[in-house]
């Protein structure tokens, strides 16, 4: 356990890392998200609306960081945020649709469908995914563009969201709930930084090493978000608040309580830390990321 001082100034290094690392980010995403006013206009007005709403741009970040701590330098990096980003936000219009949490305020604003209606979010959500793929293929890296893949589809993301779906209202026990949460969201935290070691040309120990620690900061990740969604306001989260237990969600705290819930997600950044120290290189920024991720209060 880091010290409060330690903390603090862990916390301040991470944020700052954030907004540097979003003003490119975001300069990016705006070259290579389609115009809105180009035809269909409707749904590249809904992309944008759902990609320009104040997230805060993470799993670049991590694939960013991931990147130049393994000495990448090139552009092709750029590719990658802007398909995270777009990937992240389909998951996210889709999750809100009434199908399946049903929820009306995302980023600060309301929800895709609320605005623009169910069929153009869900379209936009598609071509959000679609589009993602395409930039990636101008990394021309298999290798990143499989694992980025993997971890969505119903081996990942896609998969962790149907059992999140199915296992509402229920009692489960803590292997689903370990199923959920590392499907539907570590698996995308995951190869966000898989996909920066990759472009960075690290070696095949090196990309499992951040692979181990990227699975540990997801799941950490997601069981924050349980907390935070019974602790904090809808104001302060920018998305509906006391959702889960609204709808009868498998969390961590649902089956554990809060305290213990919150000592899981220490430990799995202790283990993190013990990831990063496999690494040869710096990698103190991954190490604030991490940190942030549980002292996050949105
Ligand atoms: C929210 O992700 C959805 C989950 C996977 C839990 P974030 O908390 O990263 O959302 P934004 O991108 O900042 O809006
Ligand atoms: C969302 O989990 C995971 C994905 C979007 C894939 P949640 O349903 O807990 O996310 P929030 O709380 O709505 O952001
Ligand atoms: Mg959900
Ligand atoms: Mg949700
Ligand atoms: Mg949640």
């Amino acid at each position: 356990m880091l010290t409060q001082e330690e903390m603090k100034a862990t916390e301040l290094r991470a944020k700052a890392y954030l907004n540097e690392v979003s003003l490119k980010v975001e300069k990016y995403l705006d070259q290579h998200l389609p115009p809105q006013n180009e035809r269909p206009e409707k749904l590249h007005e809904c992309m944008r609306y759902s990609m320009f709403a104040g997230g805060k741009r993470l799993r670049p970040a991590l694939a960013y960081a991931a990147f130049t701590a393994l000495g990448g330098k090139d552009e092709s990096i750029y590719f990658a945020t802007s398909a995270l980003e777009m990937l992240h936000t389909f998951s996210l219009i889709h999750d809100d649709l009434p199908c399946m949490d049903d929820d009306d305020y995302r980023r600060g604003r309301k929800t895709a469908h609320k605005v623009y209606g169910e069929a153009i979010a869900v379209l936009a959500g598609d071509a959000l995914c679609i589009h993602a793929f395409e930039l990636l293929s101008r990394t021309g890296n298999a290798l990143a563009i499989g694992a980025l893949a993997q971890s969505l589809g119903s081996y990942g993301m896609i998969g962790g969201q149907v059992v999140d779906i199915e296992s509402e209202g229920k009692k489960v026990g803590l292997e689903t709930v370990d199923y959920i949460h590392y499907h539907k969201t570590a698996a995308l935290i995951q190869s966000s930084l898989v996909v920066g070691a990759h472009l960075a040309g690290a070696s095949k120990e090196v990309v499992a090493e951040m692979s181990n620690y990227g699975k540990r900061i997801g799941l950490a990740f997601q069981i924050m978000d349980d907390i935070l969604d019974i602790e904090q306001t809808t104001e302060q989260l920018g998305k509906d608040a006391g959702s889960d237990i609204a709808r009868g969600k498998a969390t961590y705290p649902s089956l554990l309580g809060v305290d213990e819930s919150r000592a899981r997600a220490w430990e799995l950044y202790n283990q993190a830390m013990d990831c990063l120290k496999q690494i040869p290189c710096e990698t103190s920024i991954l190490a604030d990321l991490a940190a942030f991720i549980i002292t996050r209060v949105n």
